[in-house]
């Protein structure tokens, strides 16, 4: 199995929703590699899967505009893709996929993690799914229009939709000053992971060895489980504390708290 790499935690910086590319820019045999290997590799949960599609036959974002988000020109694809028969699907999913795009972001690709506005129908024809799997979200990656355009300013609410409340909205637990250094490291990392409309759905409880990740029930749902956010957070609570050496393992729990990261 693929562990985690050291490339992903500095990606959480770089990383932005990109919603235009530049489909002459094609990706590279290694970095596509790259990509395979780790959809391949970074299985933590059997149960969830990442599939990277390059060169589909049809863009799976045409025509697929909705109420936000409206992805241009993209070469490749993620697909996200969960068994439902599990009741911790979508915070596992979260997890499993940031890893994915944390890589592509480090290889200098673009992403977006897109649950509403693209053809699910089109991606069904391209990426088989068991019985009781589900298809619960998709990326594009591609290079990036070097700047951007007009419209995909608009998309990001004008930078708006970048912008994070502050960490002390959203921890718990013992004060700032009595935080060790591993889950500074690791609230300011799970602070910048991306959630569906930018809603943030996540509160983090900080003890001396443990963080406690539990679900906001304020904020809209729109379709998307916001357990999905917090297993994106999740990934990037794990290597902000990482970033300062120390190991630990999660254990998922249940609702309204969805997991606890526990410094080994
Ligand atoms: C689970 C999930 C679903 C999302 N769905 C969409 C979508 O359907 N369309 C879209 O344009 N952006 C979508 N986004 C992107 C968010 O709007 C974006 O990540 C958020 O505003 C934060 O901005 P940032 O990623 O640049 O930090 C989604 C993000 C997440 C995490």
């Amino acid at each position: 199995m693929t562990t985690i790499s050291p490339a992903w935690y500095p990606a959480i910086n770089a990383r932005r929703a990109r919603r235009a590319y530049d489909k002459s820019k094609t990706i590279g045999t290694e970095v596509k590699n790259r990509l395979h290997e780790v959809c391949n590799e970074f299985r933590p949960y059997p149960d969830v899967r990442v599939e990277f599609v390059s060169e589909p036959p049809y863009d799976i974002f045409a025509n697929a505009l909705g109420f936000y988000g409206n992805i241009k020109g993209a070469p490749a694809f993620l697909a996200f893709v969960g068994d439902m028969s599990d009741p911790n699907v979508q915070e596992k999913m979260g997890y499993t996929g940031e890893a994915a795009v944390l890589e592509a972001t480090a290889q200098g690709l673009g992403t977006c993690w897109v649950a509403l506005t693209y053809n699910a129908k089109a991606v069904k024809s391209l990426v088989k799914l068991g019985q009781t799997e589900k298809l619960i979200c998709v990326s594009p990656v591609g290079y990036t229009t070097g700047t951007w355009s007009f419209e995909e300013k608009a998309f990001s609410g004008f930078g708006i939709y970048h912008q994070r409340n502050p960490l002390s909205t959203m921890v718990s637990g013992l004060p700032e000053s009595g935080w060790p250094d591993w889950a500074k490291a690791a609230v300011e990392a799970a602070r910048l992971a991306p959630s569906a409309m930018n809603r943030q759905p996540w509160s983090f409880h900080v003890e001396k060895d443990r963080i406690t990740v539990a679900i906001k029930n304020r904020g809209m749902e729109f379709n998307v489980a916001k357990r999905l956010d917090c297993g994106i957070a999740m990934l990037h609570i794990q290597l902000g504390a990482l970033s300062c050496g120390a190991q630990g393992k999660w254990a998922l729990l249940k609702s309204p708290q969805l997991a606890r990261f526990q410094i080994e």
